[in-house]
């Protein structure tokens, strides 16, 4: 069953048509890819699809529902939750506090507003505190808890970025190039917490560069060129597909 099904995705920037007629689905449980060269519109396919630019068109659907990605929060409530390709955390604040903000999409009371707490907030205030430290855990980062975030090392952030979307408790867990900047041992490990996301029940769907990764972890990929999508299957079939074979040798040749 699909978990997130969105078709007819147009997106133009000025003079240039970032998206046409786009179209992704991600079966329930999954991991996803989303790939294709440099420019080819992955990031403005989230971006839409996350409500932070409005699409000319297109139908949104998550769990059988269509929603409307007008807002970023409401996008987030609705249950997608996703990581940005240019890192971005609260560089100022803690890494456990990074954590506690995406916790509080869940729980009633406001992260800034609430100064005079009584007693059923104090607790709920524990209880944020308490989960914020177990998804540190379950991402490897629990010792760096109190490190102002900007210090950590780039896959440490990577890390923090992805605790802070599961904080929301999405359906959909999307990551736009988690690998980028990270080691071989890194991506291996990256690997592993994917997977262990992907069996604790969150449906995932990654861009990501690096092709060995996402043809060892996702069951199928898109995958976009110019905007729009040339091959979708599973890893063996686009893997083989001239369109992308095409696709990815024109951008070598270009440069
Ligand atoms: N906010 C924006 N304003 C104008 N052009 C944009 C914007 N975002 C992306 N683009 C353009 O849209 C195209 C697709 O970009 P992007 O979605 O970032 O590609 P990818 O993530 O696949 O590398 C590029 O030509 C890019 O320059
Ligand atoms: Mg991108």
């Amino acid at each position: 069953m699909a978990l997130l099904e969105i078709s007819g995705v147009n997106k133009r920037f000025g003079g240039l048509q970032a998206l046409s007629e786009a179209y992704l689905t991600v079966p329930k449980g999954s991991i996803v890819g989303l790939i294709g060269p440099n420019g080819a519109g992955k990031t403005s396919f989230f971006n839409v699809m996350t409500g932070l630019y409005p699409a000319d068109s297109g139908e949104f659907k998550l769990n059988d529902h269509f929603y409307n990605p007008s807002a970023v929060d409401e996008v987030l409530k609705a249950g997608i939750a996703r990581t940005f390709q240019n890192i971005r955390l609260f560089k100022e604040m803690t890494v456990l506090e990074n954590v506690m903000v995406g916790r509080h999409v869940r729980t009633s009371a406001g992260f800034f507003s609430t100064i005079f707490k009584t007693s059923s907030q104090q607790k709920e205030e524990k209880q944020i505190v308490d989960d914020a430290m177990r998804l540190l855990t379950y991402v490897g980062i629990e010792k760096e808890a109190n490190q102002v975030s900007k210090n950590l090392s780039y896959g440490s952030q990577r890390r923090l970025e992805i605790a802070r979307a599961l904080a929301t408790e999405p359906l959909l867990l999307a990551l736009d190039e988690p690998a980028a900047g990270m080691n071989q041992t890194e991506k291996k490990e990256l690997q592993q917490l994917l997977q262990k996301i992907r069996g604790d029940g969150t449906t995932i769907l990654m861009i990501e560069h690096d092709v060995r990764l996402v043809m060892g972890i996702c069951s199928e990929i898109t995958v976009l060129d110019e905007g729009r999508v040339i091959a979708q299957g599973t890893p063996e079939m686009v893997r083989k597909d001239p369109a992308v074979i095409e696709a990815y040798l024109g951008l070598a040749h270009h440069g």
